[in-house]
C-alpha cells in the first residue's frame, strides 16, 4: 500500500480528485496518511476532515524564520513516513533537504504544459492569465516529479486543454482543472502505486 501525502496551500480541488480516485478504484494500492497545509484557512482542510484524513498545519507566520519553518515541514512529512508526498496546488519552495531526502518520491501538479509557462511566478491563475495573453490556443496540466529547481523536474504526464474564444483567467483554469488536472493527478499516483513509473 502506497502511503500519500498531500501537501496543499487552497481549495484542495486536486486533493479531491485523489479522494475520489482512491474512492472509486482509479487508484489503487494507495492511500492519502496525511494532508498538510500551510494555510490555517485552505478548504482543502476541510476536504480532508470529511474524510477523516489527519491533516497538519505548517504556516509560516508560526515560526520566527524561514529555517524553523522548514524545519517544522520536514518534521511533518517525516511524521506521516510516507512512500509519496504530492504537492496539490502547494504555493511553497520546498526545503532542499525535503527534497534530497525524498528525491523521485514527491510529484507536482502544474497547470500547463511544460515548458510553457512555468517556472517561478507562474501559479495558479497568474499561469491562465499570461497563456491567455499569449494568445495560445492549447492549454493544460502536467504532473512531474519534483528535483531542486522550479517545474524542472522529469514529466509524467500531460494533458492538453482547448482554449476557447471568450475564456477569462478564471473559466480557463476552470477547464484546464476538469479536463487535464483531475484526470491526469489520479493517473500518475495510480501508475506510481502500480510501479508503471
Ligand atoms: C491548481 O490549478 C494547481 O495546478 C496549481 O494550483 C491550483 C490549486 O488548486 N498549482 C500551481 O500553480 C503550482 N505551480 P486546488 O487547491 O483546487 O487543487
Amino acid at each position: 500500500m502506497l502511503k500519500i501525502v498531500v501537501m496543499i496551500s487552497g481549495g484542495g480541488s486536486n486533493l479531491q480528485a485523489i479522494i475520489d480516485g482512491i474512492a472509486h478504484g482509479v487508484i489503487t494500492d494507495a492511500e492519502i496518511v496525511g494532508v498538510i497545509s500551510n494555510h490555517k484557512k485552505a478548504y482543502g482542510l476541510e476536504r480532508a476532515m470529511e474524510h477523516h484524513i489527519p491533516c497538519q498545519v505548517v504556516s509560516r507566520g508560526d515560526f520566527a524564520n524561514q529555517a524553523e519553518f522548514y524545519q517544522a515541514l520536514l518534521a511533518a512529512v517525516d511524521g506521516f513516513m510516507p512512500d509519496l508526498i504530492v504537492l496539490a496546488g502547494f504555493l511553497v519552495v520546498l526545503p532542499k533537504d525535503l527534497i534530497v531526502v525524498y528525491r523521485n518520491k514527491i510529484i507536482n501538479i502544474h497547470p500547463s504544459l511544460i515548458p510553457a509557462f512555468c517556472g517561478t511566478g507562474y501559479y495558479g491563475l497568474h499561469v491562465h492569465t499570461a497563456a491567455l495573453a499569449r494568445g495560445v490556443k492549447i492549454a493544460g496540466a502536467t504532473v512531474h516529479f519534483v528535483d531542486e529547481g522550479t517545474d524542472t523536474g522529469p514529466i509524467i504526464l500531460q494533458k492538453a486543454v482547448e482554449v476557447k474564444a471568450g475564456d477569462t483567467p478564471e473559466s480557463l483554469q476552470r477547464r484546464v482543472m476538469e479536463e487535464a488536472e483531475w484526470v491526469i493527478l489520479p493517473k500518475a499516483i495510480r501508475m506510481i502505486a502500480k510501479g508503471e513509473v
